[in-house]
């Protein structure tokens, strides 16, 4: 066995460091608790604890997105004998079959890295929302360098920035749910190393398969709001060149889930958070964070409060987050509001702008020792100090 590459990837589940076997380049195992890993399609490591159910829900996933992709195909074409409906069928059926053959090229490195026996049913338990499955309008908002995307990507690049610490030894980095990856691949030469992980496995294959094959060809399919059947389904080359020197090791990116975060404890100088603190309950990961950061470590956050999840138990104001970070021993040191426009078409009859929460919570250091007696209650107490 010996020591792998992915900068300081440990085991998500003991923390210990993971050992690559010469000849199998494609698996991982843990030095401390032997629990074996992937490395999916020989590029993007799943560390995950239990990821073999990971990818067979993730296959039925993309199953699904297959079967109502040619369920709509069909009605397509049975429509296309009226006259509203021709140019229609025509237009579509290219964009959505474009799509459909780039998801299941994905489904089919899943099915070769699974035992066939284990795809014979879809798995009784229900399947994880398929809101981020495809990610092509993340994948156009990040990689297309179109104008009103690029506007909104350099204000919140400008905000991140704004938070980082002024030190002369940048360290290390980690991007929560970090999407196709623009914002950590631009944060590559702010830090000595840029971490970035995601648990949807389409959203880190949009990020290692552009970076690897250099463009990509897709459709942004928008039924809704448009002005016109061409703003329905817009065809774009994303391009990694957007950022210089964009390799596929220049940013190490996992597929991890931010409630067991495969990094050291005390390993990272910042945590940036991009549109992501409403996408999980503070709660069920604010404790990792605090574990992987180091002491004066800064966390950054950007974005709105709009809650991707239905437990209204959890959906925080902006006042009880803040509180809950302080509980946690972190300081908040700069606040702001910034206004973006958000995955912007112009064309839309739609227009969705957010007032970005954006602020930088720096870890004190003497708080540790406090800080870490209340993690376990910390969310209850900043509620219940409002009952
Ligand atoms: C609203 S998107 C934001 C994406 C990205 N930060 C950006 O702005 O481009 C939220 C992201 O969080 C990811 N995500 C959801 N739950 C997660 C979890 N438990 N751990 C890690 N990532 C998660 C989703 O897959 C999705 O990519």
């Amino acid at each position: 066995m010996s020591s792998l590459t992915y900068g300081q990837l440990v085991c998500a589940i003991c923390h210990a460091e993971l050992l690559q076997h010469p000849s199998e380049a494609a698996e991982l195992t843990c030095a401390g608790c032997c629990q074996p890993y992937i490395v999916f399609a020989g590029r993007i490591p799943l560390i995950l604890p239990d990821s073999v159910s990971y990818r067979v829900n993730t296959y039925w996933q993309y199953n699904k997105y297959l079967r109502e992709t040619e369920a709509t195909l069909a009605k397509l074409r049975q429509n296309s004998a009226q006259p509203w409906a021709a140019a229609r069928a025509q237009y579509l059926r290219e964009a959505l079959t474009t799509n459909a053959v780039y998801i299941a090229r994905i489904q089919q490195q899943l099915a070769a890295s699974l035992p066939p026996e284990l795809l014979l049913a879809r798995p009784a338990d229900k399947l994880r929302s398929l809101a981020y499955l495809s990610s092509f309008s993340y994948l156009k908002r990040d990689w297309c360098g179109l104008p009103e995307d690029e506007q909104e990507l350099q204000t919140i690049i400008g905000a991140v920035r704004a938070g980082l610490p002024t030190t002369s030894q940048p360290g290390q980095a980690l991007v929560l749910g970090a999407g196709t990856a623009r914002v950590a691949a631009m944060l590559k030469d702010d830090f000595e190393q840029v971490y970035a992980i995601d648990l949807s496995l389409t959203m880190a294959w949009q990020y290692h398969n552009l970076a690897e094959q250099g463009a990509v060809r897709f459709y942004d399919i928008q039924s809704k709001n448009a002005r016109s059947l061409a703003e329905q389904a817009t065809e774009h080359w994303a391009t990694a060149n957007l950022v210089p020197n964009l390799a596929p090791d220049s940013l190490q990116y996992w597929v991890a889930d931010v409630k067991q975060i495969p990094l050291p404890t005390n390993s990272v100088a910042a945590v940036v958070s991009v549109y992501f603190t409403d996408t999980v309950p503070l709660h069920e990961y604010l404790g990792e964070v605090k574990r992987v950061l180091r002491p004066g470590g800064v966390f950054i956050n950007f974005g709105p409060l709009e809650y991707h999840f239905t437990d209204i138990s959890a959906h925080l104001s902006a006042e009880e987050v803040r509180s809950v970070f302080e509980s946690y021993g972190f300081r908040v040191v700069q606040e702001q509001e910034v206004t973006t426009s958000h995955l912007l078409r112009p064309a839309s009859l739609a227009y969705k702008t957010y007032h970005n929460w954006f602020f930088s919570a720096v870890l004190t250091a003497e708080d540790e020792a406090a800080s870490q007696t209340i993690t376990d209650r910390a969310p209850r107490a900043a509620v219940s100090s409002l009952l």
